[in-house]
């Protein structure tokens, strides 16, 4: 295990085999994430996406909560709305990093924590999760892909019920909801989702990125677009060197040593 150093305490990295955990560590204030939060994570993600040893990401809350979205003290700081609207945002960074992300949701999940979650690729929870778009409570909404995320992760009409409501819903309804694929015990969350990421790290990281580029463009293209840019994507990784690696190893009945390339 190696430092990644974020810049900033708030914000714990390490990288492990391949997986970087990220991990909010403001526990106190429940996770809310702080304008430099958000500038941190814009360049720690930038750098993993930059970076060849990092294949994975995990990302987590410490303490009670995954995170309880914007510190909603330092909203007021912002001299315009339209600088408030053109802040460095921790949603757009998250939403920026090529790498698969499993969020592993300890705790609250709330406004942009929701939001964050939503956007990572894979959603383990612990039993002690709850989640809720709690902005409406505020006076405002949220803004970091609230309504499509969500209406895309649990249907309209479920999404309604949180949006318009505010209210949490706990993680068995988030299972049921198909929110989160799974829900396990709080001291096995982090153990589950370093599993599921490394298996993620050992398989070939252009194909890795190539689902996620993939999954990306199901879900915001016209179907016959997203299949003709699968198509062409499948070309592009079926001549990496991975994929001759790949059939080699198969055709060897060996174990394949992917290296990215
Ligand atoms: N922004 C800033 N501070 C926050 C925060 C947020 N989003 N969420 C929690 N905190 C702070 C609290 O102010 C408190 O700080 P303090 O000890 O200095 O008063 C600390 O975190 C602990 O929270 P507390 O409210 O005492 O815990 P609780 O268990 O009683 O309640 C919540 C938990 C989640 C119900 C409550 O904190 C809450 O409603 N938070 C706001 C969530 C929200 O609306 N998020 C969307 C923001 S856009």
């Amino acid at each position: 295990m190696s430092d990644y150093d974020s810049g900033i305490d708030l914000i714990e990295a390490d990288l492990d085999g391949f997986v970087l955990t990220i991990r909010l560590n403001r526990p106190d204030k429940l996770n809310a994430v702080t304008q430099e939060m958000s500038a941190a994570l814009v360049d720690l993600i930038t750098r993993a996406n930059d970076d060849p040893a990092v294949r994975a990401i995990v990302y987590t809350g410490s303490g009670r909560a995954f995170s309880a979205g914007s510190d909603i003290r330092t909203l007021d700081q912002y001299a315009t709305p339209w600088e408030f609207r053109n802040r460095r945002d921790y949603c757009d960074a998250l939403r920026a990093a090529r790498k698969p992300i499993v969020a592993a949701i300890n705790g609250y999940a709330l406004g942009g924590g929701l939001e964050t979650a939503l956007t990572c690729d894979i959603r383990i929870a612990a039993t002690t999760a709850t989640f809720a778009a709690p902005e409406i409570k505020l006076g405002w909404i949220g803004g970091g892909g609230m309504s499509a995320l969500l209406t895309a992760s649990i249907g309209a009409g479920n999404a309604a019920l949180m949006l318009m409501t505010g209210d949490p819903i706990d993680a068995q309804r988030a299972l049921r909801w198909g929110l989160v694929s799974e829900v396990v015990e709080p001291d096995a969350l982090l153990g589950r989702a370093h599993e599921i990421a490394a298996v993620i790290a050992a398989r070939p990281p252009i194909a890795a990125e190539t689902a996620k580029a993939n999954l990306r463009a199901a879900q915001n293209l016209p179907q016959d677009q997203a299949i003709a840019y699968e198509r062409e994507l499948q070309g592009i990784t079926f001549a990496t060197e991975d994929a001759a690696e790949g059939r080699a190893a198969f055709a060897e009945k060996r174990v394949p040593v992917f290296r990215g390339r």
